[in-house]
């Protein structure tokens, strides 16, 4: 039978792939050190395994209301006052199963066919294929110079088709912020062109040196329900419960209602054994984040210091997030080869950068163990610099 075109057409995720394959080859026997990563190797907070157990010790584990539990939701409002400082109610939240539902979500509510929805690379592997699978148009913009594009390279590409710019900042992968200025121009011309502004918040509490991630509301003085900015965040990365699969949106009023609706026809509802635990996870708060920024932060440092080791790498160290995104193409131009290579060669699995718009570079995480990083990092250079 023929599949749909729109299937054929989608690619498989990089990073997932390169997960499966890790975990194949180590099953195998062989040395493997996964610098691929996408998720921190910390336990789930406390509270977040309490309340779990006690939801399965009430044996009693159903749908919920589409957009998600009250409770979570109204725990969602007041992390957003507390993070962003904007006033929203449960009506402007729908709890999805992962960041990637609620970004889906977003574009199936957002986009007609052929519009256009423009984000700076590097950018996060699922964006394109997310924004094809709603007949949308991706538009990546690559920076002239380094990892972050100017508000100008941004603007240079909206036109009438545009409607939507997605920013994800701390960004995956380069681990780098985008600046107050740049975000405020952003959201002006979002509002003055009438375009959706999706902010992938996924890491924003996720960054090290006392840096800060400015928020987009902070920039407009519409209030939640008359505006165009959606925020989308979770509790996978910033509560290392990504196997929980809960993130959730925070939208209009009318936004909002329209994702629910999509939502409904596709899961019904997020699992309420998840949502139970991510309310225990952001009742128990930011001390357990703080934990686990001040480890990725030594690691971040370790891997930076093993990066000066190299004879000719470019890199810019990582203000956020557990990912870099360094430039080897004085070594190799070619990021798939030099990607398969170093598994091959050597049992390293790194992600080629051509996956995030930008050949030449290889995403290497820093959420594994230590000596996975010191040992894994100088093997790509004893390999690299020895020819
Ligand atoms: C930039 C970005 N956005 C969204 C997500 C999705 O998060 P979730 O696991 O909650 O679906 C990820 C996960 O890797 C990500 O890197």
């Amino acid at each position: 039978m023929e599949l749909s075109k729109i299937s054929a057409s989608i690619g498989q995720s990089a990073t997932l792939k390169l997960n499966e394959l890790a975990n194949n080859l180590k099953k195998q026997g062989k040395d493997i050190i996964h610098l691929g990563g996408g998720e921190p190797e910390f336990d789930i907070p406390s509270m977040a395994a309490q309340e779990t157990i006690k939801k399965i010790n009430s044996k009693r584990v159903k749908y919920t209301g589409t957009s998600g539990i009250v409770e979570l939701k109204e725990k969602v409002c007041e992390y957003t006052k507390e993070n962003y400082g904007i006033n929203v109610k449960p009506e402007n939240i729908v709890i999805s199963s992962g960041a990637k539902q609620s970004i889906y979500n977003f574009l199936f509510c957002a986009i007609n066919p052929q519009d256009q929805v423009i984000f700076p690379a590097p950018y996060w592997v699922s964006y394109t294929e997310m924004v094809k699978m709603v007949y949308g148009e991706p538009v990546p913009v690559k920076p002239s110079k380094g990892l972050l594009c100017s508000f100008e390279e941004i603007e240079s590409h909206v036109n009438d088709k545009t409607k939507a710019i997605m920013l994800n900042t701390p960004n995956n992968p380069s681990g780098l912020i985008y600046g107050a200025e740049f975000i405020r121009k952003i959201v002006k011309l979002c509002e003055e062109r009438n375009i959706f502004l999706l902010m992938d918040d996924i890491y924003n509490k996720l960054v090290f040196d006392s840096e800060i991630v400015p928020s987009a509301f902070s920039f407009s003085s519409r209030d939640i329900n008359n505006s165009n900015i959606v925020s989308i965040n979770g509790v996978s990365k910033t509560f290392s419960m990504t196997g929980f699969r809960i993130g959730w949106s925070v939208a209009s009023k009318n936004l909002t209602s329209a994702m629910t609706r999509v939502q409904a026809q596709i899961t019904s509802c997020p699992s309420e054994l998840s949502q139970v635990a991510a309310l225990g996870a952001l009742s128990e708060g930011d001390a357990f984040t703080r934990r686990m920024v001040k480890e990725l932060e030594e690691k971040r440092d370790t891997l930076v210091a093993e990066f000066k080791k190299f004879k000719k790498l470019k890199f810019e160290k990582p203000q956020g997030t557990f990912y870099s995104f360094a430039d080897f193409s004085a070594y190799e131009k070619n990021s798939q080869k030099l990607s398969a290579e170093l598994i091959e060669k050597i049992g390293i699995v790194t992600v080629p950068g051509a996956e995030f718009g930008m050949d030449g570079h290889l995403r290497i995480s820093f959420c594994g163990k230590k000596e996975d990083i010191v040992r894994g990092v100088n093997k790509i250079r004893e390999h690299l610099d020895k020819a």
